[in-house]
């Protein structure tokens, strides 16, 4: 998808050089200072009832006579903020994608813009629409024809919208290289089909790559990592991807990918019913391939390193049993209790790893818990950290990408739950908190790193009619990075 600015008055519109324009209307008022073709389209459509000026709604208006583009659409977004705009935007393109339109032009109307917050998130709205999953589904057809957006603004706004474009191209890229990957089935994203695409994307990208296997993962002493693998005959692989964007002594940034290419519980195995999308738990893993994928697009000045402990989680006479106990790569030994509360134990060997890494900030990705699904649905993910500053960081970056987290607690009540008989602590707690003594296990984990860890267990895909992974939250994380780049 190629992403374009245009500077070119409100009045001159209907001279808009496209297949298609989009005329998004901000506010629920007749916009002003359009040409007379558009604005008497507008005036027709809302007095004879085929366009309510409420959020959200859309009308595909095809040739309007006087206006040079042959297809034009109106959509209409309950005020002017980024937010509302993109809830206006993903109908209307969703629409369009099915048209035979290969460049769109876009215009904000109503609206003291566009800036960059607007563009970036017209680009991303564009690349979620323009997305089709064909990996195994080549009958799906060809991608949508749309390929070209321009975004109209006047000369004064014209230098944001072009950053924001640029940012917005960036996280599309990121965020389809994750949806692809979380999407692909299990037999076919295994732990080495994700070691294989962070090298492929280390050759295109210019970062460096370490895959290690399980000769390598059991020298390093990652006992509760292996203990999850141990059931399958897929070998895991503990991934390590480095992008160097500033000098060489600047502590890095850590993220860490929770990638378990299929999750079906273990020995404490889960029941049939929606198993399959079991296989978006790599959707951590996938997170971090395509922010770090972003970053590069971007050239942030920022060391980053991507870390992703990827294994199948399945039954067989190898498995890992409940009551086994195993030693973590910290020392610490922790009595499995369930093993189908297997991402913690991956994940605690990949935080004691980072700490030789000596980051300036960690942060994990993980699709965690079903409680975190309860507690907060589908539209913000799970965020825990002890640090005030990071975590005021991390939701001012999903604020900015509109891939929006909530804090939770960490009180060191939650802890108690975690105790053991025959261990330093168990895997689990009862069902209540679930996402927060899940989140609690990690922490014991963390020494003096400066942390934070984000479930998204209902924010990494949808189930139902539109079944995918989302993306999410490529968007949140490339933010954040960006923003640890000007920081120092
Ligand atoms: N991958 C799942 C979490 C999950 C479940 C995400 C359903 C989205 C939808 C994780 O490995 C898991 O199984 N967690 C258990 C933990 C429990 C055994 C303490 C859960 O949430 O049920
Ligand atoms: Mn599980
Ligand atoms: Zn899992």
């Amino acid at each position: 998808m190629d992403f374009r600015n245009q500077v070119l008055a409100l009045g001159a519109l209907a001279k808009a050089d496209a297949d298609a324009l989009l005329v998004v209307l901000t506010g629920t008022k007749p916009p002003q200072g359009l040409p007379r073709p558009i604005a008497g389209a507008i005036d027709a459509a809302v007095h004879h009832g085929d366009l309510a000026l409420k959020a959200s709604r859309t009308l595909y208006a095809g040739r309007v006579a006087g206006v040079k583009a042959p297809r034009v659409m109106f959509a209409v977004a309950g005020d002017e903020s980024p937010r509302a705009v993109k809830a206006a935007l993903v109908p209307a393109l969703n629409a369009l994608k099915g048209l035979g339109a290969r460049h769109l032009a876009v215009a904000l109307v109503g609206a003291s813009g566009p800036t960059a917050a607007h563009a970036e998130a017209l680009a991303t709205a564009a690349g979620d629409a323009a997305y089709l999953y064909r990996h195994t589904k080549p009958s799906a057809g060809p991608a949508p024809r749309l390929s070209k957006i321009t975004l109209l603004s006047d000369a004064k706004a014209a230098p944001d919208v072009t950053l924001g474009l640029r940012r917005g191209a960036a996280i599309v890229e990121g965020v389809t290289m994750a949806r692809e990957l979380a999407n692909r089935p299990g037999n076919h994203c295994t732990p080495t089909h994700l070691a294989e695409q962070a090298q492929e994307l280390a050759r295109s990208a210019d970062l460096k790559v370490d895959v290690l296997g399980r000769k390598e993962i059991e020298k390093l002493g990652m006992g509760s990592f292996l203990a999850v693998a141990q059931g399958s005959e897929e070998p895991p692989r503990f991934i390590v991807l480095r992008y160097q964007g500033a000098a060489a002594h600047d502590a890095p940034v850590v993220l860490v990918g929770k990638g378990i290419t299929f999750d079906s519980g273990g020995i404490s195995i889960k029941p049939a019913a929606e198993m399959d999308e079991m296989k978006f738990d790599m959707g951590g893993a996938a997170s971090v391939l395509g922010t770090m994928r972003a970053v590069v697009r971007l050239k942030a000045k920022v060391n980053l390193v991507g870390l992703i402990a990827a294994c199948e989680n399945l039954p067989s006479g190898r498995s890992v049993k409940p009551g086994d106990v195993v030693t973590s790569l910290s020392g610490q030994t922790i009595e499995i209790l369930n093993t189908d509360a297997e991402g913690r134990l991956i994940l605690c060997d990949a935080l004691t790893y980072a700490e030789r890494l000596k980051p300036k900030a960690v942060v994990d990705i993980a699709t965690l818990t079903g409680a975190c699904v309860i507690a907060l649905g589908h539209h913000r993910s799970g965020m825990f950290s002890p640090e005030e500053e990071l975590a005021q960081q991390l939701l001012a970056a999903g604020d900015a990408a509109l891939d929006p987290c909530w804090r939770m607690p960490l009180d060191a009540e939650y802890d108690e739950v975690l105790k053991s008989h025959f261990a330093d602590m168990a895997n689990v707690g009862p069902r209540a908190g679930g996402a927060i003594t899940a989140a609690m296990f990690l922490k014991r984990f963390t020494g003096k790193l400066r942390w934070a860890h984000l479930d998204i267990a209902g924010t990494g895909w949808r189930s139902g009619a539109n079944k995918g992974a989302t993306g999410r939250p490529v968007g949140l994380l490339t933010h954040f990075v960006l923003a640890q780049a000007q920081n120092h």
